[in-house]
């Protein structure tokens, strides 16, 4: 096999890397005050679990829990079996901000990421390539739109090989149209890599859109959760995903009986 084989193979199927999460009891208290309630919370490998809840319902806490950026007051958390302590090795935290070096291209931004020194070039070319800015490689940050950031932002995440994707309202900054190509390039990468990712948004329909089983939290538990099975890629237009949409939204705004 050539080098350049090896690394598409390394690139492109993933199956087998995804990783399982599970946290057992995990709260979290700041200054006496709880905001994660003994949550039990499970992903599966390559699966794509969507969080939705108000505002300060302890979405990014559980997120930097999961990625060791924060430590548990109680509880644990398992990642690929094994239970945290410290930084997860596996896991990549994608925010609003895409938080790029100003002063690095696109592409060393990128290749920052990669593991294996040796192959860091092409690595972030490839990873370039699947978001579809190979061709801005050379380019500073800086002159990129908000949409564009973000790819970056993603290519760098599939140039870490992270096998799970912790994405914190990642789209929450762009435009509608841009956030759905987003959508569905998230949707393509992770059907191509199958990595296990959650995706905590306020926008329910993006939620319906990607993910395998929604949760909704609030005041730091999980009160509800459902499967989407409807095939990909969704029909948004379709009277179960406007069904599905409503019904969680129902659940958001209380309305529920
Ligand atoms: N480092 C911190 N120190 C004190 N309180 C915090 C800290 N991080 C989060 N909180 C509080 O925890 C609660 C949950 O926050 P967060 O997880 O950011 O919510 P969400 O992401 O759902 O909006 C909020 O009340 C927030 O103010
Ligand atoms: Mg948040």
């Amino acid at each position: 096999m050539s080098n350049n084989t090896l690394l598409e193979a390394r690139l492109v199927s993933r199956t087998d890397k995804a990783v399982a999460v599970r946290t057992h009891a995990l709260s979290k208290e700041f200054s006496g005050r709880l905001v994660l309630h003994s949550l039990d919370f499970r992903v599966d490998p390559g699966e794509l679990v969507a969080v939705v809840g108000k505002s300060g319902c302890g979405k990014s806490t559980l997120l930097r829990l999961i990625c060791g950026l924060e430590k548990p007051s109680s509880g644990w958390v398992e990642v690929d079996g094994e239970r945290l302590n410290g930084l997860s090795r596996h896991a990549r935290l994608m925010f609003q901000d895409a938080a790029l070096l100003p002063w690095k291209s696109v592409k060393a931004n990128v290749a920052l990421a990669a593991p294996r020194k040796s192959l860091r070039d092409r690595v972030a070319e490839d990873a370039l390539q699947h978001v579809g800015l190979r061709d801005r490689a050379q380019e500073w940050p800086s002159i990129l739109s908000g949409g564009q950031r973000q790819r970056v932002a993603l290519a760098r995440a599939l140039a870490s090989d992270a096998n799970l994707l912790l994405f914190d309202e990642p789209l929450g900054a762009l435009d509608a149209l841009t956030r759905l190509e987003m959508q569905a390039l998230i949707e393509r990468l992770w059907l191509e890599r199958r990595f296990s990712a959650i995706l905590v948004t306020h926008d329910v329909e993006e939620a319906a859109a990607l993910a395998d089983r929604i949760l909704l939290m609030e005041g730091g538990r999980v009160t509800f959760q459902t499967t989407v099975s409807l095939e990909r890629p969704r029909d948004r237009a379709s009277a179960e995903f406007t069904a599905l949409k409503e019904a969680i939204l129902e659940r958001i705004l209380g309305r529920h009986a």
